[in-house]
């Protein structure tokens, strides 16, 4: 099996690669545009491997995705080339239409016009997987049931929208021309490699620093978290056993608020390195301003996964989590390094005014001052 990934440099996409190259004979092509989230590196051990190759280039770019496909001839396409940040959203949507939106149209024409050329066979065995997120649904209260395949779409940031936007695409390429799709809605991920811009990572780097730990609002929201690991192995049972034209939902049952788990993370710290002058880590936590639209739960059902396709996460949050820990300590110089392409200042206020407003007129939101957690 030849696969297309798209996105393979990043946190995700990485993750995807090092699992196919270690547990089957597939062959995988990389096409990145090597932002800068990508991290090539995540895939050192992968780089003397023949069956493995990387592509620089752009998915929005319609000439470079012909000459791939007709170089390639794929017989399935993972899509994960995102921009993925909520925060960058906001200050920058552009980028969010061109890649997300743009992009996975441009990977859709290609990807029809190679499937168009295949034999019959190879046309039924062909694979567009459209790799997405809980965002598209919007936000839950806490009294909510967590989404489920059938949920109705109501995204509310930026790059929410955009996936969106291509989740519908994907599913018009289907239901229009055939092309036998694929889509799946993950939870937040966790685990190695992951831009220190997302919520642990970032919490992890200013905590080893003995920096303030920004949690937006009073760390109310909840998110719903999986490990890269086990969202790997999500995936690859939904291309290789996924029923066509549906949608699945990846999540590992792990629910906590942004403030639970910031302060297991600090524990966790604690305990591993026993003598950091900034013990206990806890004391680095800090509310400060909360993100402009922001979403106050996500959840997933993952029933359809576990009962059609017997995935079950490998690890706790617990366990998945003190893993991470210690491989971030034992990355520290990445993180170090990480600094010059990303500062850890504050993203994402580039909104605040017409969010404030909204949540005004909903009656919900409220923007925290800055403070010190009691
Ligand atoms: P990431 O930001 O770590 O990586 C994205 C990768 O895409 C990078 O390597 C980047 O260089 C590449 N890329 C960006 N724009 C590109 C373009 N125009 N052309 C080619 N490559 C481009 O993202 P991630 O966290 O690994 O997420 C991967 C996918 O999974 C995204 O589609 C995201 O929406 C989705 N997702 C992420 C999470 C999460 O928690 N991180 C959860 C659910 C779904
Ligand atoms: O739900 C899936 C999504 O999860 C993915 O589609 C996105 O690509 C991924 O980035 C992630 O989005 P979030 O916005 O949930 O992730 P982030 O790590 O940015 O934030 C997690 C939560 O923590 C969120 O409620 C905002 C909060 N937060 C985040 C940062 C960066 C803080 O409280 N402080 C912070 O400094």
């Amino acid at each position: 099996m030849r696969l297309l990934v798209t996105g393979g440099c990043g946190f995700i996409g990485s993750a995807v690669v090092r699992r196919v190259l270690r547990t089957t004979d597939w062959s995988v092509v990389v096409l990145d545009k090597l932002t800068y989230a990508a991290e090539p590196r995540a895939l050192e051990e992968t780089a003397a491997d023949p069956r493995y190759r990387l592509v620089v280039g752009d998915v929005t770019d319609a000439e470079l995705l012909a000459r791939l496909f007709a170089e390639y001839r794929p017989d399935a396409v993972l899509h994960l080339a995102a921009e993925s940040h909520v925060d960058r959203s906001i200050d920058g949507p552009e980028a969010f239409l061109s890649t997300n939106v743009v992009g996975t149209f441009r990977l859709l024409e290609a990807a029809l016009a190679h499937w168009r050329m295949l034999s019959e066979p190879e046309r039924s065995r062909f694979r567009f997987h459209h790799v997405s997120t809980d965002e598209v649904f919007g936000a839950l209260a806490p009294e909510d049931a967590p989404f489920r395949e059938t949920s109705p779409y109501d995204p509310r940031s930026p790059y929410a929208a955009s996936k969106a936007a291509a989740d519908h695409l994907v599913r018009a390429w289907w239901h229009t021309y055939g092309l036998p799709v694929l889509i799946s809605n993950a939870s937040n991920n966790y685990g190695p490699w992951q831009f220190p811009e997302k919520l642990i990572p970032l919490a992890l780097t200013k905590a080893l620093a003995g920096e303030p730990i920004p949690v937006y609002g009073r760390g109310e929201q909840v998110r719903d978290w999986l490990h890269v690991d086990d969202h790997a192995a999500a995936l690859l049972a939904i291309l290789g056993r996924g029923r066509v034209g549906r949608t699945y939902l990846v999540g590992a049952r792990a629910e906590r608020t942004n403030l639970d788990l910031v302060r297991t993370l600090c524990a966790i710290l604690d305990e591993l390195v026993p003598n950091s002058p900034h013990r206990p880590h806890a004391r680095l936590i800090r509310f400060v301003a909360d993100r402009p639209g922001h979403d106050r739960r996500y959840a997933i059902d993952p029933a359809r996964l576990e009962v059609e396709l017997g995935w079950r996460p490998a690890r706790s949050l617990e366990e998945g989590l003190r893993a991470t820990v210690a491989w971030y300590l034992a990355h520290r110089d990445w993180l170090a390094e990480m600094r010059a392409r990303y500062d850890g200042r504050r993203l994402g206020l580039g909104g605040a005014p017409t969010a404030g407003a909204e949540a005004a007129a909903a009656g919900t939101g409220r923007t925290e001052p800055e403070g010190t957690e009691r």
